[in-house]
């Protein structure tokens, strides 16, 4: 698996094609996920969702997806151990795009010795042949992606079949995928030169973004591909959190930071009125306030309409900066120090 990266232009375009074809790629998963065999379940009392960096935070947006249908808590689980009372009971989705993930193959290996009940969710590598040889549900994602980050559509779509078809939320998603696939489509090119500009304030400054507290994955999404896709360091907070805590910290020559807030218009009233009171607060201190407003019906559309326009800020800051999109050679480098330790 894997591309050849042959000279920084074409990888431009390899980075923009995948980004581009978000809305096919939310059309394939749910074809994927319709045809995927997943066993009903009964007692089971929480979901545990074990994935690390691109296959990981598609769980903190269907933990909020599903707030307000689950019958049972979803949990995030990113690390090597798995909590002590997960057994019998307790769901664990295994999500690794490669299958190679040794925090998640550690946390695999821990929930089948832990009796838990597993479904993986990955396009090959250990985990997927383990599981298949194990007799585990699995969904197969398909193969040769360079980059896991680029597939979240594909581990959050199948993280939601994989909740359904177990028996742990109804199917409230399908319809709000198409819209949200259909909404990008036709405004893909707005939303394009919108995040071009927002790359342009970020080029010199250190974005630190905001939004109430349902908006922390699409915020989390923001800042993890500004660090790998542009090579940039970010972070986030939520409200009201950060009226706390964070806000006492905004005293003093700020003006390397760029606050960018993420809003819905129907965001809960008490947290838009902590965001209008907190912005002066930012214009006195930043060095640049921005906020950007998600558009679509459901919550689920509105978010990937937000994370869908992150992804095109972190390919044109990266494009700005004269970065590759693709290559994480630090990580790949870390991973391959790791194993001379195993
Ligand atoms: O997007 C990336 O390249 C990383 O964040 C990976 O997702 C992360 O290292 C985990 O790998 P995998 O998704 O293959 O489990």
């Amino acid at each position: 698996m894997g591309r050849k990266f042959l000279n920084i232009e074409e990888n431009y375009e390899y980075m923009e094609k995948l980004i581009a074809e978000f809305p096919d790629q939310l059309q394939e998963a749910l074809d994927i996920g319709r045809k995927a065999l997943i066993e009903s379940r009964k007692d089971i009392h929480e979901v545990l969702i074990c994935g690390m960096g691109g296959s990981g935070v598609g769980a903190h947006f269907v933990k909020d997806f599903v707030s307000e249908t689950a019958q049972v808590p979803i949990l995030i689980n990113k690390d090597y151990e798995i909590p002590a009372f997960a057994d019998e009971h307790t769901l664990v989705l295994a999500s690794s795009y490669s299958g190679n993930t040794e925090e998640t193959l550690a946390a695999y290996a821990a929930a089948k010795k832990q009796n838990c009940s597993i479904i993986a969710i990955s396009s090959g590598g250990e985990l997927m042949a383990d599981a298949q040889a194990a007799g585990f549900d699995t969904i197969s994602l398909p193969a040769g992606y360079p980059a896991p980050r680029a597939c979240l559509g594909f581990s959050l779509v199948a993280q939601l079949f994989a909740l359904h078809k177990s028996g742990c939320v109804p199917n409230f998603f399908e319809e709000q995928i198409i819209d949200t696939l259909e909404r990008i489509k036709l405004e893909q090119e707005d939303m394009r030169s919108k995040a071009e500009q927002i790359a342009q304030l970020m080029v010199d400054r250190l974005p630190v973004m905001y939004g109430a507290n349902r908006t922390d994955a699409t915020l989390l999404r923001w800042r993890q591909q500004l660090n790998e896709n542009a090579k940039h360091l970010a972070w986030h907070q939520v409200f009201p959190e950060m009226n706390h805590n964070e806000i006492v910290g905004w005293k003093g020559d700020y003006s390397q930071l760029l606050v960018v807030a993420l809003r819905h218009r129907d965001d809960p009233a008490r947290h838009q009125l902590r965001m209008d009171l907190t912005r002066e607060v930012f214009q006195h201190w930043a060095g640049g306030y921005m906020e950007v407003y998600s558009r679509g019906g459901s919550f689920l559309e509105k978010s990937l309409y937000l994370v869908h326009l992150g992804d095109w800020v972190s390919y044109y800051l990266a494009e700005l900066k004269g970065e590759n999109p693709d290559e994480v050679k630090v990580i790949d480098h870390l991973k391959e120090q790791l194993k001379k330790y195993d």
